[in-house]
């Protein structure tokens, strides 16, 4: 696996350090395992972090010991960090670790921790170092990933390329006679022989009336023919994600099937035109909706238009629609900048009848955005 290279991991924990500082934190601690491998690049089904102005400290249990110490004695070690394998559990090794740091102020992942687990450290600290300040810290490592490095940009960009290179072979498999769990089996075949470590998600393969239901599981039903199929897929690559949706039709479309296409069509493409540093995700989402909204489809259209892809397949900046009442922190109110990653997937769903999807990744450059997956996008894709 391609591993971020160590001065890559040393500014990303200085834009942690600087957001801890802002906030007045001594210590941060990071149980959520995407946050885990962004900082110290351990891949790894369990672990933690710990860090503090001067300490970096990465918490494994047995399992993952030699594979961290193999790590941190690699080029790819996160400058400083530490080892601590835990004897008892990774919550009483993190307070440990706590207390010898001396912190005075500590944060826990808001957005992750469970309420359970921060009740266990209140409970445990008040008895070990009651001096110590726990504090909900929000967005402290989520707002250093949003823009993603030259290593993420490139990884992302290989994934993307190998996602298109899966798309070509895996989309001819939603033939006529076949169910969708069939069609979703190649799909998944075809992303594993594409070099993918995992799907990203669940593939969907939604055919006929089933394609009305934005996030649809396949079924046993067959694939009939003259039928709307929606493919969404996405593979896992050197940890990152990317993600694909393309519609075809089984047979020669008729003509309303063809006009809503179309719409869809044309809608990813003004919501890509719409990114550029500066705007808001919001805006990005009303470009999409405005134009299904002029083709009679604004009803049709019942999710956002997108969202962040990285280590996380849904994660920020969210490009969804304007709330009333919505601030400037709400989701989709921040403004893109360079290096963010994100997918447009606008879709027009009409129950009974059937849905659209199209959907490609971006990343956001200086003047606009780069289309980072290279699929033709057309409904008759089956019969090429
Ligand atoms: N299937 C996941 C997504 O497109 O967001
Ligand atoms: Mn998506
Ligand atoms: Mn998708």
């Amino acid at each position: 696996m391609r591993l971020a290279p160590a001065p890559s991991l040393s500014a990303r924990l200085v834009h942690v350090r600087a957001s801890m500082a802002r906030a007045g934190l001594d210590a941060l601690v990071v149980t959520h395992l995407p946050n885990v491998a962004y900082l110290a690049n351990l891949f790894a089904t369990a672990g933690a972090a710990v860090v503090t102005a001067t300490d970096f400290s990465v918490i494994v249990d047995g399992r993952y010991a030699q594979a961290l110490r193999t790590l941190l004695d690699s080029p790819s070690a996160p400058d400083g960090a530490r080892a601590r394998i835990v004897a008892a559990s990774y919550d009483e090794t993190i307070a440990d670790v706590l207390i010898e740091s001396g912190a005075a102020r500590v944060g826990f992942e808001a957005e992750s921790l469970t309420i359970g687990r921060f009740r266990w450290f209140e409970r445990t600290m008040a008895v070990r170092g009651p001096e110590i300040e726990l504090v909900a810290a929000d967005r402290v490592v989520s707002a250093a990933r949003v823009i993603k490095d030259a290593h993420e940009i490139s990884l992302i960009r290989d994934a993307a390329a190998r996602l298109s290179a899966v798309a070509l072979d895996a989309i001819p498999e939603a033939q006529p006679g076949r169910t969708e769990r069939e069609v979703a089996a190649r799909i998944d075949f075809a992303l594993k022989s594409g070099g993918f470590e995992r799907p990203a998600f669940d593939t969907i393969v939604a055919s006929g009336p089933q394609s009305a239901l934005p996030h649809a599981r396949p079924t046993d039903r067959v694939v009939g023919r003259g039928e709307l199929v929606v493919l969404d897929f996405g593979g896992v690559y050197g940890g990152y994600c990317v993600d694909l949706t393309r519609t075809v039709f089984t047979g020669t479309p008729d003509p309303d099937r063809a006009r809503i296409f179309e719409a869809v069509l044309d809608a990813q493409a003004a919501a890509i035109a719409a990114v550029k540093p500066g705007v808001r995700g919001w805006q990005v989402d009303a470009a999409a909706r405005r134009l299904l909204g002029d083709r009679g489809l604004g009803d049709a259209f019942s999710h956002g238009t997108g969202h962040g892809l990285g280590l996380e397949i849904h994660e920020e900046p969210r490009i969804v629609q304007k709330r009333p009442a919505a601030s400037d922190d709400t989701p989709g109110g921040e403004r893109l900048q360079p290096g963010m990653v994100f997918t447009i997937e606008p879709g027009a769903y009409l129950p009974g009848w059937g849905g659209v999807r199209i959907e490609d990744d971006v990343v956001v450059t200086a003047d606009g955005c780069e289309v980072l997956t290279t699929v033709p996008a057309s409904l008759t894709w089956s019969r090429r």
